[in-house]
């Protein structure tokens, strides 16, 4: 039921132009997607949205835009060299590729469901352990081939994640060069630039949006597990023995800004990363968790990186990165609180949520209720029939709304079907020019949640559409 959700989603952003497959033409390229005229705006305000409340309402964030490509011994000093990797294990008959730890996950997940729970149980508990050995659990629980059906595996080897290339026209050890795995580097190389060119004092973060690769063993579940994604990632740098407080801070304001673009609380949770799951720079981790249609998935990891990054990076560039503080006359090398979204999850997050189908008048309407800030288009334009000068009213319409708000002018077909064709990409207003308003100046304005209509004049048009905008609260009226 659920992964029909899931189809209806990926079917619906193809055919409205939210999100297409990476070079489809060509038969695509795994875990890459392009975004379409619409995903675009729906990123953008996402985008924004985060911008907004992590930046301009803030005086204690800044911005940055630091370059993908950074000096590869930035990759050595953060352990992504070392230790960004996945276990990686092929079947030998069908050449089928996998996460080892992933196969042995779902297995388990199979030995569940076949009642098999003592043994299932057995094998999350080994699984869990650090360094366990994975080659070891797969031929002793005689894991088969999810796709053949085979036992023929090879050895289970580490991948590293990082894309590799080349700086420069010499393909040498020398020009090694990596696209980044996370945008935080950026943000601890310039830590002192930010500062010294801002006279921001601890505590303060440091904010930016950018682009992200890894090269995942298995990228699936459309635009979830990308190759190439995006990250909205805050460092908030902090005195040692604040930390754990600062941590809670913003586990709460994260959470609260997930809650503040719609989203159903009974679908958003918490979930504590334990010893055998934290990232090799964290102390503690919290995931803010989404009931994705293809189960709890993350959006969010709020993560207490210490002292980690900065020491490396002290350790590995020589310089000295330690923050001096005026107050105590102290120097040390800040904590860092983490806030990592992902931007191309939140928006397959806020695509999920919105998304609900009822029946009107026999007729199955499926319409996005999307926070009318994140709504592509926020207000449509339809003249009633093609004549009697209701066109020429509604093309003025159009065009003075169009400089307040992005508007789609409609003309084609029966004004039912304009009306959901709007609903279903998450149109929140629809404005009609009807006869009336050839007489008296007023149009009507539906609404797409409660689809009822209120008479308003053209005047007044542009002020009553920011007063909806502003007061808009969601209706759970579907499921
Ligand atoms: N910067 C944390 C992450 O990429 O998960």
């Amino acid at each position: 039921m659920a992964h029909v959700l899931f189809e209806k989603l990926v079917s619906l952003c193809k055919r409205r132009g939210f999100v297409f497959q990476s070079s489809e033409i060509y038969g695509g390229v795994g875990g890459v997607y392009d975004y379409g005229p619409l995903g675009v705006e729906l990123k953008r305000h996402i985008r924004e949205a985060w911008w907004t409340a992590m930046v301009q309402l803030r005086d204690d964030i800044e911005g940055l835009d630091a370059a993908i490509l950074m000096h590869p011994r930035v990759w050595e000093a953060s352990g992504h060299v070392e230790g960004f990797h996945d276990p990686l294990v092929d079947c030998r008959r069908c050449k089928a590729r996998f996460r080892a730890d992933k196969l042995l996950e779902e297995f388990a997940e199979r030995l569940q469901k076949k009642n098999k729970t003592g043994q299932a149980e057995a094998l999350l508990e080994q699984l869990h352990q650090k360094d366990a050995p994975l080659g070891a659990l797969i031929l002793h629980y005689e894991v088969p081939c999810p796709t053949c059906g085979a036992r023929d595996w090879t050895d289970v080897r580490q991948f590293n994640l990082m894309f590799r290339t080349y700086l420069g026209p010499v393909e040498d050890s020398a020009s090694l060069i990596y696209l980044r795995p996370e945008t935080a580097q950026g943000i601890y190389v310039n830590f002192h630039n930010v500062k010294d060119s801002t006279r921001q004092k601890i505590p303060f973060g440091i904010a930016q949006v950018g682009k992200a690769f890894r090269n995942e063993i298995v990228a699936r579940q459309f635009i979830f597990r990308m190759r190439e994604f995006e990250q909205m990632e805050m460092q908030f740098f902090v005195r040692p023995g604040t930390d754990e407080e600062w941590f809670r801070y913003w586990l709460q304001e994260r959470y609260r800004w997930h809650l503040g673009l719609g989203i159903r609380p009974e679908r958003l949770r918490l979930h504590e990363h334990g010893p055998d799951e934290l990232a090799h720079y964290a102390k503690a981790a919290v995931d803010i968790q989404y009931h994705f249609p293809i189960g709890w998935q993350e959006v969010e990891g709020i993560h207490n990186r210490t002292d980690f990054d900065l020491s490396r990076h002290e350790r590995y560039s020589g310089k000295n990165l330690k923050y001096f503080d005026p107050e105590t006359q102290e120097a040390y090398i800040p904590y860092v609180i983490e806030t990592s979204a992902g931007l191309d999850r939140t928006f397959l997050m806020v695509l999920a949520d919105a998304y609900d189908e009822e029946l009107v008048e026999g007729e199955q309407r499926v319409v996005l209720r999307l926070h009318p800030k994140l709504a592509p288009i926020k207000v449509a334009v339809f003249p009633l029939v093609n004549r009697d000068g209701m066109p020429e009213r509604a093309e003025r319409i159009y065009r003075a709304l169009k400089a307040h708000f992005r508007t789609f002018y409609d003309d084609k077909g029966a004004i039912g079907r304009r009306y959901r064709r709007m609903d279903e990409v998450g149109t929140p207003w629809a404005v009609t020019i009807d006869a009336q308003t050839l007489q008296d100046g007023t149009v009507t304005v539906r609404d797409r949640d409660s689809m009822r209509q209120e008479r308003v004049s053209e005047e007044r048009l542009i002020e009553y559409l920011r007063a909806c905008l502003e007061r808009w609260e969601p209706q759970r009226v579907g499921g």
